[in-house]
């Protein structure tokens, strides 16, 4: 595992994206997992930047998103969908036939489940997965249970995560209840997996991840076990490093 702390939570966009770009130039036709939140957004506005002015092309790149919301479609705009279409892919040159999001409209959530992990298989798997995380250390929305699940699958929030969440709706009463998320596998299926996270209210969830026991719990600790992690933190998520 290779840990960067950076300065600034702009630092910690520009290090990530340099390292999506090293992907995208080393293989054109990468496949990336994506995430939402506003850990990656100094990312993605540093990646439009590099698209602009040093031609970083996308046409064929292919994208998975971790998670969406259930109900929510993808002209709602508090949908993941949404999220991602205004502050990344209608800015660049990707082909909207090579994104990938969980359907939240899906009547079926074990059907759309078993379909999105025989879409990633069918690209060849993912060949760099960006990570954010909880305050209670969920990766996508695997939130702290007793077991880890394995694959793509309907998740009932937490009040923790629903509390987090609800800062991007109007009231928590419109955060939706359930969500379908890559699993655990399928996570740590990817070839490499980059976590970011910046600020003080993420430093236990950090500290767990990296240094803490290895349990479902605290479902970033399983990133322990994976052979290529490169984590790019802000100093203040780093407050509990030594
Ligand atoms: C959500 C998403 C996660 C994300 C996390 C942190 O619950 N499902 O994928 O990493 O929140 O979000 P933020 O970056 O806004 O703190």
């Amino acid at each position: 595992m290779r840990v960067i702390i950076t300065d600034s939570y702009e630092q910690m966009g520009f290090e990530a994206a340099k390292l999506v770009a090293g992907q995208i130039y080393l293989k054109p036709n990468s496949v990336l997992g994506l995430t939402t939140g506003s850990t990656p957004l100094a990312m993605y506005e540093r990646l439009l930047a590099l698209h602009k002015t040093d031609g970083l092309d996308f046409s064929e790149v292919t994208t998975f998103n971790l998670d969406e919301y259930i109900g929510l479609s993808a002209y709602n705009p508090h949908s993941y969908y949404y999220y991602m279409q205004e502050n990344f892919f209608k800015h660049i040159n990707i082909n909207q036939e090579n994104i990938y999001i969980p359907n939240g409209m899906t009547n079926d959530v074990t059907a759309e489940g078993i379909h999105y992990e025989q879409l990633i298989a069918s690209k060849g798997g993912i060949d760099l997965q960006v990570l954010g995380i909880g305050q209670n250390a969920h990766i996508g929305f695997n939130e702290p249970d007793v077991r880890f699940v394995a694959d793509t699958h309907m998740v009932e929030l937490n009040e923790e995560t629903i509390l987090a969440n609800s800062r991007f709706f109007n009231n928590i009463d419109e955060v939706p209840r359930c969500a379908i998320s890559m699993g655990i596998k399928t996570i740590m299926m990817a070839n490499r997996i980059l976590l970011l996270a910046n600020g003080r209210n993420k430093a236990k969830a950090i500290y767990k991840a990296l240094c803490g026991d290895i349990t479902p719990q605290a479902p970033a600790s399983i990133l322990q076990l994976h052979r290529d992690v490169v984590v790019i933190i802000d100093k203040e998520a780093a407050e509990f490093l030594s």
